[in-house]
């Protein structure tokens, strides 16, 4: 199913505030804006409308969500790069747009996690609340899918998967049910999962801990999409990417991703003069600023306009003019 065109874009999260931060960047002459994940262009269009000599660098590891993009920053063509690959290709993104991978970008724009396109259309198999192919890629062009996780790991890989990214108190008992279930028939659809859910976890603990599906759902996503080994993998590289004074915000949307954020962010502004030595050494201070108390939430004024808004957890850096990579 895909989405009809008449229907609201969705309203890009935090929008107001990544322009406060992004902007002074942005403003420069000749200014590179990297937008790791592109989605429908939201965040994008903005920018390029908002800051009219700015270069646009888009990734995204959705061929769909580049195609529509495309087509809505059409206006904007000659001032463009948009480039299929996981965020972890930073460098090589930055290559192939004629840009060094150090030192060549004003400012960053990582908004994780799945987008509402992918999220309506249901035969990505991302949403539990209607039956479609168990699938859950974001790149669909190559990968195992949910479904090849469920009918092929081993207990233990399974119930770590549901534990580790889904936090699901009883990852063990589900992942027995899968293993036991998908003798008699493999899983293909959404129903078949959400079925078992339903059967295994307990009425009590269904009633208090939100939709049954909802963890079992995140954590295969996290496993097909290998979305936290990407992230800490692009972390490093985004924040080498950036110019003295360029800016990089993040938007997280579940604590696992904040996690491998905050340890960049805190590593990146820490000072780098051996811990005995009384004075900070020459060229060894933070290279980057934190723009950011702690992580920043949406107000409830926006979660009221913009439900998506409300997990979000905003971070952001400059980078110290004159301080060298690592
Ligand atoms: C929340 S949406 C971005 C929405 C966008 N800011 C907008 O305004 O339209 C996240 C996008 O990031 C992409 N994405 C997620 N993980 C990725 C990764 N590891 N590498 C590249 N793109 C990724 C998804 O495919 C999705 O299109």
């Amino acid at each position: 199913m895909h989405r009809n065109s008449d229907a609201p874009r969705h309203v890009p999260v935090l929008l107001r505030r990544a322009d406060e931060i992004l902007g002074p960047a942005l403003a420069a002459d000749g200014a590179v804006y990297l937008d790791c994940t592109l989605g429908l262009g939201g965040h994008a269009e903005h920018f390029l409308r908002t800051y009219p000599d700015i270069r646009l660098v888009g990734l995204d590891r959705d061929t769909n969500a580049l195609k529509l993009a495309g087509e809505r920053l059409s206006p904007f063509a000659d001032r463009i790069t948009l480039v299929h690959t996981r965020y972890d290709g930073i460098a090589d993104a930055l290559e192939e747009a004629g840009l060094a991978a150090r030192g060549s970008v004003s400012a960053i724009l990582m908004d994780l996690g799945v987008s509402s396109m992918q999220l309506d259309e249901a035969d990505r198999g991302f949403a539990y609340s209607v039956d479609a192919p168990l699938d859950m890629r974001m790149d669909s062009t190559g990968g195992l899918t949910a479904a090849d996780v469920l009918n092929t790991y081993g207990h233990g890989d399974l119930a770590r998967v549901l534990k580790n990214y889904g936090d699901e108190r009883f990852a063990g008992k589900i992942a027995s049910e899968v293993l036991r279930r998908r003798q008699k028939q493999p899983f293909t659809t959404s129903a078949q999962l959400v079925e078992l859910l339903y059967d295994t976890i307990p009425a009590a603990a269904r009633r208090t801990g939100g939709h049954p599906a909802k963890r079992t759902f995140q954590a295969l996503r996290v496993e097909v999409n290998r979305e936290l080994e990407s992230l800490e993998a692009a972390m490093p590289a985004a924040f080498d990417s950036l110019a003295p004074g360029g800016r990089i915000v993040v938007m997280s949307y579940q604590s696992l991703e904040d996690k491998v954020v905050k340890a960049e962010f805190t590593k990146r502004s820490a000072s780098r003069t051996p811990l005995d030595l009384p004075v900070e050494l020459p060229g060894m201070g933070p290279e980057f600023k934190i723009l950011t108390r702690g992580a920043e939430k949406a107000t409830e004024q926006e979660i009221e306009e913009n439900p998506r808004a409300a997990p979000v957890r905003m971070r952001a850096a400059e980078r110290i003019a004159g301080e060298e990579t690592t």
